[in-house]
């Protein structure tokens, strides 16, 4: 599903260069779910950004389902995201004057759905985090769990095959932390591969495999032991 081999991100402005990422290899095969750790400033939330194509990268190759990404247009590459790529960001940037639904709907847009279509996906996406009786509200009228259930939702409504979060859970209570990763290992058990960057260590067993980077490279990558009971099976 996803290829890296030897990518690096230098950072450069009038002052210092950053190397964000050095020779930054990793396989992630279809259906995994993937767990990402690291010290702040190792180089996760731009992997991810990379990962997704939202960002470039200096060097190395990129193969996202057997296809070389690295000399795509911009317009290729948004086309491509919004084809395969769902993205859930850590301060959830949802749109502060638009209701749930018409924030769920801004990436179907993109894709072209009729507007029959695009409610349909919308009202189920909002269905599945258990926000469908909230479609009218704006995003300030909600808790921060639920702001970041409607970043799921937008980022589920076009069945994406490839889910990338950051920090998904970083800035919610414990509840809702445990019913968003219920919502993730569901949606990858249906068949979604899910790369997720996280500082809890109990979120990161429940996944399939784990990732430690630091400086900029994995320096671990880890199988988790299956004995577990899942989430998607309660
Ligand atoms: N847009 C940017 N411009 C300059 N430096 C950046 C930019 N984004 C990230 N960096 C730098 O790249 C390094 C890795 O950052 P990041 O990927 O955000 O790490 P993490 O998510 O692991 O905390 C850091 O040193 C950070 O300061
Ligand atoms: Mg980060």
């Amino acid at each position: 599903m996803l290829k890296m081999e030897n990518i690096s991100k230098v950072f450069r402005t009038d002052v210092v260069e950053t190397h964000a990422l050095r020779q930054f290899s990793l396989n992630v095969d279809e259906g995994d779910f993937v767990t990402v750790t690291g010290p702040s400033g190792s180089g996760k939330t731009t992997f991810l950004n990379i990962a997704g194509l939202l960002e470039t990268y200096s060097s190395g190759t990129y193969e996202l389902d057997g296809k070389d990404v690295s000399n795509l247009s911009d317009s290729a590459r948004s086309r491509l995201r919004n084809e395969k790529i769902g993205f859930i960001f850590q301060s959830f940037n949802l749109i502060p004057d638009l209701n749930l639904f018409d924030n769920v709907d801004v990436p179907l847009r993109y894709r072209g759905f009729n507007s029959a279509e695009r409610k349909k996906r919308i009202e189920e996406a909002l269905e599945t985090v258990g926000l469908s009786n909230r479609m009218k509200h704006l995003p300030a009228q909600l808790s921060g769990g639920q702001q970041q259930r409607v970043a799921i939702a937008r980022a589920l409504a076009g069945s994406p095959r490839f889910l990338l979060a950051d920090e998904p859970t970083g800035n919610l209570d414990s509840k809702m932390a445990h019913s968003v990763m219920d919502l993730l290992h569901n949606i990858n058990a249906q068949g979604t591969t899910i790369v997720m960057v996280t500082h809890d260590p109990g979120f990161a067993k429940q996944a399939k495999r784990n990732i430690f980077v630091r400086d900029g490279q994995v320096s671990e990558n880890t199988l988790v032991e299956q004995d577990l009971p899942s989430a998607a099976s309660a």
